[in-house]
């Protein structure tokens, strides 16, 4: 049945953050590999997040705590509850699919990330996205449903056959019943019980500009794997629109270390435009900082460029953290005293900035430190 989602209560209590255990309420099979799990927040509280942000969610998997970042794809606007919908993949996403049932608690903190549609707001959006992509820009779909308009959207969702396509039957609802959304799917190929009859292929400059003639004059949106991405970026350029008004969030963090999550628009490479730093400028002098851990009682060499997490990882301290991007929030500390530059990559929210934290695997020391850590 069509979600259509429109606060009907009041909620009790309004929340910035959680950082703690909430209890699963409900889980739905979305496709064969794709799950959601909806989440109950205490006293039916609402959590104010930004649809297209995400949580960090901390599992015990085979005795090993491990961390990861899922987008909320529900909408703010729906109190009481957060959906997450969970690609099956590695070890936590199964975790998530296998092992957490209706009843069962899981450790969930955040909202962050900078990849939003409050973030630019605008009459006309283009929201682009392949595979398990798509949950922050169904969030962000089903906010604007739940809002007063007037709204045009243009919905491209890129899947490997019919049946991959995660949210068909509420996007085709929704497609019947709103005059101002355009769902297109695109199909790499048939399933093995449906020939897919709609778009085939993979997204092209022709399709694109069929679909979106306009795109120029939309906000964009876009999220799927790195390779989409970088395709899109082409597409989109060459269909003449403006970089500034085109953002993008990959679920996959470059093993060479580059944050590819983030809102930065066609020409950076991913980072979150909102880099931060508890500094006044980059560490530009080269030379070693000492960084003293009060919890773990240690003081160590921080060398020219290196990040505290990795400073302490030399000296043989394991430090909580998972992306090592700044993305996740786990390695999220008190700086206690001295200035770091911090570039993150959406982990961390301007009121804990302002409130001295830092996120250790992306902050190096402009002078000698002292972290609670
Ligand atoms: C900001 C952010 C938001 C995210 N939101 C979601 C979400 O809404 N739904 C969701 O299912 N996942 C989401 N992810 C991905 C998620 O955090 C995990 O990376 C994923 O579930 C795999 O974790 P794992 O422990 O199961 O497997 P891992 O061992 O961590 O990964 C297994 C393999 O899958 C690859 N992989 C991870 N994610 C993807 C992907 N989406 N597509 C293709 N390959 C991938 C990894 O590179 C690795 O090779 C998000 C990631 C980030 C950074
Ligand atoms: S380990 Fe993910 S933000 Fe630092």
């Amino acid at each position: 049945m069509t979600e259509v989602l429109v606060r009907e209560t009041v909620a009790t209590a309004y929340r910035d953050h959680v950082d703690e255990q909430l209890v699963c309420v409900h889980v739905e099979q979305v496709t064969h590999d794709v799950r959601s799990i909806t989440l109950a927040l205490p006293e039916g509280a609402a959590l104010e997040f930004r649809p297209g942000q995400y949580v960090t969610v901390t599992a015990e998997v085979d005795g090993q705590e491990l961390s990861r970042c899922y987008t909320i794809a529900s909408s703010p606007l729906q109190t009481g509850t957060l959906t997450l919908t969970v690609k099956r993949q590695g070890p936590v996403s199964t975790w998530l699919h296998d092992r957490l049932g209706v009843g069962d608690q899981l450790r969930v903190s955040g909202p962050m990330g900078v990849f939003s549609t409050y973030e630019h707001p605008a009459a006309a959006h283009l929201l682009l996205s392949a595979g398990s992509g798509i949950t922050p820009l169904m969030s962000m779909l089903r906010t604007l449903v739940g809002t007063e308009g007037p709204h045009d959207v243009v919905f491209v969702h890129s899947a490997r056959t019919p049946a991959d396509i995660v949210f068909r039957r509420e996007l085709e609802d929704l497609a019947a019943a709103l005059p101002w959304l355009r769902v297109a799917v695109v199909c790499e190929g048939d399933g093995e019980d449906e020939v897919w009859r709609g778009a085939r292929g993979r997204l092209t400059a022709g399709l694109l500009a069929e679909l979106a003639p306009d795109a120029a004059a939309r906000e964009v949106f876009t999220c799927g794997p790195a390779p989409y991405m970088d395709a899109v970026r082409d597409l989109l350029a060459g269909l003449g629109c403006d970089p500034a008004r085109c953002h993008q969030e990959s679920f996959v963090l470059d093993p060479a270390g580059a944050v590819l999550q983030g809102d930065g628009g066609l020409d950076d490479q991913g980072r979150a435009d909102d880099a931060a730093g508890h500094g006044d400028a980059p560490a530009t002098g080269a030379r070693t900082h000492t960084v003293t851990l009060t919890r773990s009682g240690r003081e160590v060499p921080c060398a020219p460029g290196q990040t505290i997490l990795a400073a302490a990882a030399q000296a043989g301290l394991s430090l909580p953290s998972s992306c090592a991007e700044g993305v996740c929030g786990t390695c999220k500390s008190q700086l206690l005293a001295g200035r770091v530059d911090m570039r993150h990559g959406g982990g961390i929210r301007p009121r804990e900035i302002a409130a001295d934290k830092v996120l250790l695997c992306c902050s190096t020391p402009l002078e000698d430190c002292v972290v609670e850590a």
